[in-house]
């Protein structure tokens, strides 16, 4: 695809989270990568549902702003995640309602932290790890995800919400749609007792479905 047409699909694919719900006012941020390292990131401060494509930032590798209105505060965090996933050509990154509600629960255990309710969930979302709560556009938050990012496609910030990559921004978005229904799912379950994938279950849709 080229750079005009993933410019287009980022419109679209804001649109149609805006749409949904799972983007409101002027959170979030979505990226592509391009074939020379650089990306294209929403701008700051802009509604995920309301972009123009001409008006889109365009990021190099090393963050600085090549065109566009001004990036988003945390493309330095999309970057990471690049550098860190070879294969990555999409980031999204939302504050979806029921998967903040998630990142602002104690987790006792912080490395993955929604349950294997489904298939789709280990297919397209996995390990679920919490990333340790920093401000937003703190360059010490795209370090930690860095060091999450190379052995996980999804992570959750604490109080604030999910990064996922994809191969393509089609790829990311459905991953992250899982992650944020799955995040429902937990909280519809609540305190009665869900039975979750097994082990063998799990294993048995990775040997079928390799990420
Ligand atoms: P930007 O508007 O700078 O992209 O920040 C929005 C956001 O979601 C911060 O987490």
């Amino acid at each position: 695809m080229n750079e005009d047409a993933l410019r287009d699909e980022i419109v679209r694919f804001g649109a149609l989270l805006y749409a949904r719900g799972l983007a409101h006012g002027s959170a979030g941020n979505l990226s592509v990568r391009l074939d020379d390292g650089s990306i294209l990131v929403t701008p700051t401060n802009s509604s995920l549902g309301f972009l123009a494509p001409e008006r889109i930032s365009k990021v190099d590798a090393g963050g600085r702003h090549l065109g566009g209105d001004p990036p988003s505060k945390e493309a330095f965090f999309h970057l990471a995640v690049y550098e860190e996933r070879p294969a990555a050509r999409a980031v999204v990154h939302l504050h979806s309602t029921n998967a903040v509600a998630v990142s602002c629960l104690c987790h006792a255990d912080t490395s993955n932290v929604l349950p294997p309710l489904t298939a789709y969930h280990v297919m397209r979302v996995g390990k679920l790890p919490l990333v340790p709560y920093f401000r937003p556009g703190d360059r010490q938050l795209a370090e930690a995800v860095r060091g999450f990012a190379r052995s996980h496609k999804a992570m959750l910030l604490a109080n604030h919400g999910p990064i996922v990559a994809g191969k393509t921004l089609a790829e990311a978005v459905h991953a992250y749609e899982e992650l944020e229904e799955t995040a429902k799912l937990f909280f519809l379950i609540g305190e009665r007792r869900a039975a979750p994938l097994t082990c063998e279950a799990i294993e048995d849709l990775e040997r079928h479905f390799p990420s």
